[in-house]
C-alpha cells in the first residue's frame, strides 16, 4: 500500500464517513463503502513491558484499520495511548506482537501473506510538535534530516517535488520558506509539523493530540486538513477532542488503564 501522491489544495468535500461500529473482532478489517481490493493495518497481540519493570504498559493490543480511513483512540490520561503510538512508529520495540499490512480482494479474502509494516512507512506527529522545531526557516525545518551528501540530481529533484506537494497539501503555499517556524501561528506550526511527515510519503500517519493547545480557528483548520488527508492516507489519531473529530472517525477504541484496548463508539 503506498500513497504515491498528495492532494491538491482543492475545496474540501464532505466526508464519506462510515461511523457504524460492530462488535469488536480484532482479526476482521471492516471494508469501507468502496469496492475493489484494499489493505488494512493489523496489530496483533502487542504487549509492552519496559525493560526492568514489572507491569505491562500495553496488554495484548489487537486492532485493524482500513487504508484511507481514520481510527481514533481515546481514554484516560496514563492509560498507554502515547506508548502504543510509539510502538507503531517503531520508536520502541514491543515485548511481543506484530504490526502487519494485510491485503484483501474485493470479497474481503486475504490475497497474499501479511507484510511487516516497516517503521519508515509510518509518520508520527507528536503532541505539541512545534516544541521540537529546531531550524531558523521553514525550508530548513522540513528538510532537516535529508541526506547532506552530494546526491544525484534525480534524488534531489524527487525530494524537492515531495516537499512542494507536502507544503501544498497542508495549505502552506502562502507561507515563505524563509519564514521563521517559531514565528508562525499555532495552526500553521501544526501544519508545518504535518508537512514534515508528509514529505516522507507515509502509508500510516499517526497523530498524538493534534488539536491540543490550538485556538478554535486553528482547531477547525486542522480538522479540515485531516479530512482532506484521509483521502490519500490512513490516519490513526489519539485525542481527547472527540466531538470535533467525530465526523471523521471510521473506527474508535477506548484505551483502558493498564494498556487494554477495546473497540467502542465515541462517548459523545
Ligand atoms: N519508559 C517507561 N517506563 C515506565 N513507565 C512508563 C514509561 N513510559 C511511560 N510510562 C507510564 O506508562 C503509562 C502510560 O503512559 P502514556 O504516556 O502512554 O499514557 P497516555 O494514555 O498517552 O496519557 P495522556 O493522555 O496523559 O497523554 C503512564 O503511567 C506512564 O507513566
Ligand atoms: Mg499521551
Amino acid at each position: 500500500m503506498s500513497s504515491s501522491c498528495f492532494l491538491s489544495p482543492s475545496p474540501l468535500s464532505p466526508s464519506t464517513t462510515t461511523t457504524s461500529l460492530v462488535r469488536f473482532n480484532p482479526t476482521k478489517c471492516k471494508a469501507l463503502s468502496v469496492s475493489g481490493d484494499y489493505s488494512c493495518f493489523q496489530v496483533k497481540g502487542l504487549t509492552y513491558r519496559p525493560p526492568g519493570t514489572e507491569n505491562n504498559l500495553l496488554n495484548d493490543v489487537n486492532f485493524s484499520l482500513h487504508e484511507k480511513s481514520l481510527g481514533l483512540i481515546f481514554g484516560r490520561s496514563g492509560s498507554g495511548k502515547t506508548t502504543l503510538l510509539q510502538l507503531l512508529a517503531g520508536l520502541v520495540k514491543p515485548t511481543s506482537g506484530s504490526i502487519h499490512i494485510q491485503k484483501y480482494d474485493k470479497d474481503g479474502i486475504p490475497n497474499q501473506a501479511p507484510e511487516l509494516l516497516p517503521p519508515e512507512r509510518v509518520g508520527i506527529v507528536f503532541q505539541f510538535p512545534e516544541r521540537y522545531f529546531l531550524a531558523d526557516t521553514v525550508l530548513e525545518e522540513v528538510t532537516f534530516g535529508w541526506p547532506r551528501q552530494k546526491g544525484s540530481a534525480q534524488v534531489k529533484e524527487q525530494l524537492a517535488l515531495r516537499l512542494q506537494r507536502a507544503i501544498t497539501s497542508v495549505g502552506m503555499n502562502g507561507i515563505s520558506l524563509d519564514e521563521d517556524p517559531h514565528a508562525l501561528s499555532g495552526g500553521y506550526k501544526r501544519r508545518l509539523a504535518l508537512a514534515i511527515q508528509l514529505v516522507q510519503v507515509p502509508d500510516l500517519l499517526i497523530l498524538d493530540e493534534p488539536l491540543a493547545g490550538l485556538d478554535w480557528k486553528a482547531r477547525a483548520d486542522v480538522v479540515k486538513l485531516l479530512k482532506h488527508l484521509k483521502k490519500e492516507l490512513t490516519l490513526l489519531v489519539v485525542s481527547h477532542d472527540l466531538k470535533e473529530l467525530s465526523n471523521l472517525v471510521d473506527r474508535s477504541w477506548r484505551m483502558e488503564m493498564g494498556g487494554i484496548l477495546k473497540e467502542e463508539p465515541l462517548p459523545i
